[in-house]
């Protein structure tokens, strides 16, 4: 059992599912990047771990010259060792770690609107009501027509992807793509949210992350 969320990374070196989940979120991130407008790209990614999803697309990506990121992580030693990776792909005029609660507005001013919005290891952490908070708050984090790439884990047989896509569906969100992993037990989607940006955002609060390591498998 992880015993903090840097040792819950480990479990990248192990798990069919974790592994086969960031191959997914990859390709989605991928797909976004190309599907783009010219011009810059705005990215921002909620609880973003080490990066490795984003970084990881980056790496050899195309459009990896128009991105502008802001990754959020409350862990000091997830954010070193992204950083450290953002340095080693030559990145770090684009790409900001931010060390810091993912769950306040202020972390994202002036890196908001953005064009994609990574939440992944994420909603599985969440209430139902903070999984609508949430999503009722990507209006501040969003543009019209953003990418919104997420996860989200099954257990005891229960399929909590389906929820999230009824939920995503019935909250101005289209989906563009739905995948489970081999595994079967994790899914991974992109959806397009239709709805407006909101300058300003609704509360400072956007969403509370309750989700333990030992757990969130
Ligand atoms: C399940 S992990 C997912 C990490 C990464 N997004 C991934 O998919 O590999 C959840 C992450 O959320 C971070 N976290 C928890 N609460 C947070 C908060 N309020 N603000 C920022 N990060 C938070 C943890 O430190 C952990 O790295």
């Amino acid at each position: 059992m992880p015993k903090d969320w840097y040792e819950w990374h480990d479990l990248y070196k192990t798990e069919p599912r974790l592994q086969q989940r960031l191959e997914i979120v990859r390709e989605f991130i991928g797909y976004s990047l190309k599907a783009s407008p010219d011009g810059a790209i705005r990215i921002v990614s909620v609880c973003a771990g080490d990066g490795r999803d984003l970084l990881g697309t980056l790496e050899n990506h195309p459009r990896r010259n128009d991105v502008y990121a802001r990754l959020v992580e409350l862990n000091p030693q997830l954010v070193e060792r992204g950083r450290a990776t953002i340095e080693s792909l030559g990145l770090a005029k684009q790409i900001e770690f931010i060390n810091g609660d993912a769950a306040i507005a202020n972390n994202y001013v002036g890196a908001v609107p953005a064009d994609i919005v990574i939440a992944c290891g994420v909603f599985g952490n969440l209430t139902e009501a903070e999984l609508n908070r949430l999503l009722d708050n990507l209006s501040f984090l969003s543009k019209p027509g953003a990418f919104v790439i997420w996860t989200r884990g099954h257990s005891n047989g229960i399929p909590y992807s389906e929820n999230v896509r009824k939920v995503l569906s019935t909250s101005g969100f289209a989906e563009v793509n739905f995948k489970l992993t081999a595994t079967g037990d994790m899914g991974v989607g992109i959806h397009q949210y239709k709805g407006k940006h909101l300058p300003q955002p609704k509360e400072q609060q956007l969403f509370v992350f309750s989700g333990v390591p030992s757990k969130a498998r």
